[in-house]
């Protein structure tokens, strides 16, 4: 399972990155918005930097809403750098622009996924990935793990080749859970990623070792 980490913050993501289990990022409009960057420029800027800090997938979200737009936008998207991924929202156009990018070579992101009918849809546009966000439907008081093992199910059973790409993580059992499930990628704020070191028998053990460390008058 691959690790994404979900944030346009640069320091977060060199953090992430030197822990060297980093495979790649993702953005979204509001965590580019976030970190107080304004202008077609500086967005751009913003992402060929991120691919300079992570040698793997980084997900860049059209801004447009319609057809000609999200092409237009894709392709200067994809041009900045080889590890542009091109993030689409399931819209209808959106399913037209992903299957229009797949022919042509660029790869591509569906996002803002809620249902396995919209997984089904992005698969059949050719989505490289397809990004179910399990916290959100954690928030309406349904379980978005089981979106996940519900699309892992459909596109293992079909032979699909998109990648489940398990998006909006809340915390460390989500991760695991998705190891569990099968999904391909997690895309995780830090803290998540970060809570993964931690049990309470880890920093029990290791003050001991500490302790006994000091006994050897090293
Ligand atoms: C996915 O690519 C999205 O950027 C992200 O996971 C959304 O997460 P949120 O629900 O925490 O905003």
């Amino acid at each position: 399972m691959q690790f994404f980490i979900d944030t346009a913050n640069l320091d977060q993501i060199r953090e992430a990155n030197e822990l060297g289990i980093l495979d790649g990022v993702t953005t979204n409009p509001s965590l580019m918005a976030k970190e107080g960057i304004k202008g077609r420029a500086s967005i751009l800027k913003h992402y060929v930097d991120i691919c300079e800090i992570v040698d793997g997938p980084v997900s860049a979200e059209v801004l447009s809403t319609d057809y000609e737009g999200m092409i237009a936008e894709a392709h200067e998207l994809a041009g900045l750098h080889k590890n542009i991924v091109v993030k689409i929202p399931m819209i209808k156009d959106g399913i037209k622009a992903i299957r229009y990018l797949t022919d042509n070579g660029i790869p591509t992101n569906c996002t803002l996924v809620f249902s396995a009918g919209q997984a089904l849809l992005a698969a059949k546009a050719g989505a490289t990935y397809v990004s179910p966000f399990i916290g959100r439907i954690d928030d309406t008081s349904n379980d978005g793990l089981q979106l996940i093992e519900q699309i892992v199910n459909i596109y293992r059973y079909h032979g699909f080749e998109t990648q489940v790409l398990a998006a909006s993580i809340r915390n460390v059992n989500h991760i695991v859970k998705c190891a569990e499930l099968g999904a391909d990628v997690i895309t995780s704020p830090l803290p998540s990623i970060l809570g993964l070191l931690y049990h309470p028998l880890t920093d029990l053990g290791m003050a001991k070792f500490i302790e006994d460390t000091r006994k050897m008058e090293l």
